[in-house]
């Protein structure tokens, strides 16, 4: 191990090399603005818990906390790109039937039957559809989410159709993302990212970009765990050299 500086935390930097922003800057035509900002902030070297990655009870309090309270990105507006498309999107015990209503308008309703909670819709698929039959006992509501059928209604005089339409997780469209959010005082996407997060995404265009192929995998561990994984590049170095050549 090489001898290290006495350095304030957070201070550590490659003592070899320019920073990224030393070389963003020597470039002869000037890099934008929103390349060229930086928003480091030291988060801490303590320890974490371990328990975080295996305890049932920190997971119930994700769900409490967490997913129940957050914007998550559920699929891309060329999932859905037709009148009555839908695509389940599901997270943790929750499913949403994520649907075109209108040309511009997404909803997110709960995929449960309101009779006794059968999912409307299968975990793990995605069509078009003029209405939601439920496959148990058949009631039906229509794409705006009112009931249009309940089956031998005359047995149910308590259920009026006013109160039994489709209840919908909030939703908000960003650069071809449909994120939704079960809590309805949850504040605008916008303002929940920040304008610096949102100069970069505005950059990008991804509006203007589309699905090509879509990979996926279900990894045998925490969740944490593997965003960890794919968000640090400190492995790059040993585990992809070959995408790092100016190592
Ligand atoms: S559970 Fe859906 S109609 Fe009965």
């Amino acid at each position: 191990m090489t001898a290290q500086a006495k350095l304030d935390k957070g201070e550590a930097r490659c003592p070899d090399a320019p920073s990224t922003q030393e070389i963003i800057a020597k470039d002869s035509v000037a890099a934008p603005s929103w390349v060229r900002c930086e928003s480091y902030e030291f988060l801490g070297d303590e320890d974490i818990s371990t328990d975080r990655y295996y305890d049932p009870e920190f997971e119930k309090k994700e769900y409490e906390n967490l997913w129940t309270r957050t914007w998550q990105f559920a699929c891309r507006e060329e999932h859905i790109p037709d009148v009555g498309d839908y695509y389940v999107y599901d997270i943790g015990r929750k499913s949403f039937l994520i649907t075109r209503v209108e040309e511009n308008e997404i909803r997110a309703y709960y995929n449960a039957c309101l009779h006794r909670g059968t999912k409307l819709r299968a975990s793990g698929t995605d069509g078009c559809a003029h209405e939601f039959k439920c496959p148990f006992h058949g009631w039906t509501w229509n794409l705006d989410g009112s009931l249009q059928f309940a089956q031998n209604g005359w047995d149910f005089p308590h259920v009026k159709a006013e109160e039994f339409e489709l209840p919908q997780a909030k939703v908000q469209v960003l650069a071809g993302f449909v994120f939704i959010n079960m809590d309805h005082n949850a504040p605008p996407m916008e303002q929940y990212l920040g304008n610096e997060f949102m100069s970069h995404l505005n950059a990008w265009k991804l509006e203007d970009r589309y699905i090509h192929c879509h990979v996926s995998k279900v990894i045998p561990a925490n969740w944490k765990l593997t965003m960890e994984a794919f968000m640090e590049a400190y492995h790059v170095i040993e585990t992809h050299p070959q995408v790092a050549p100016s190592n």
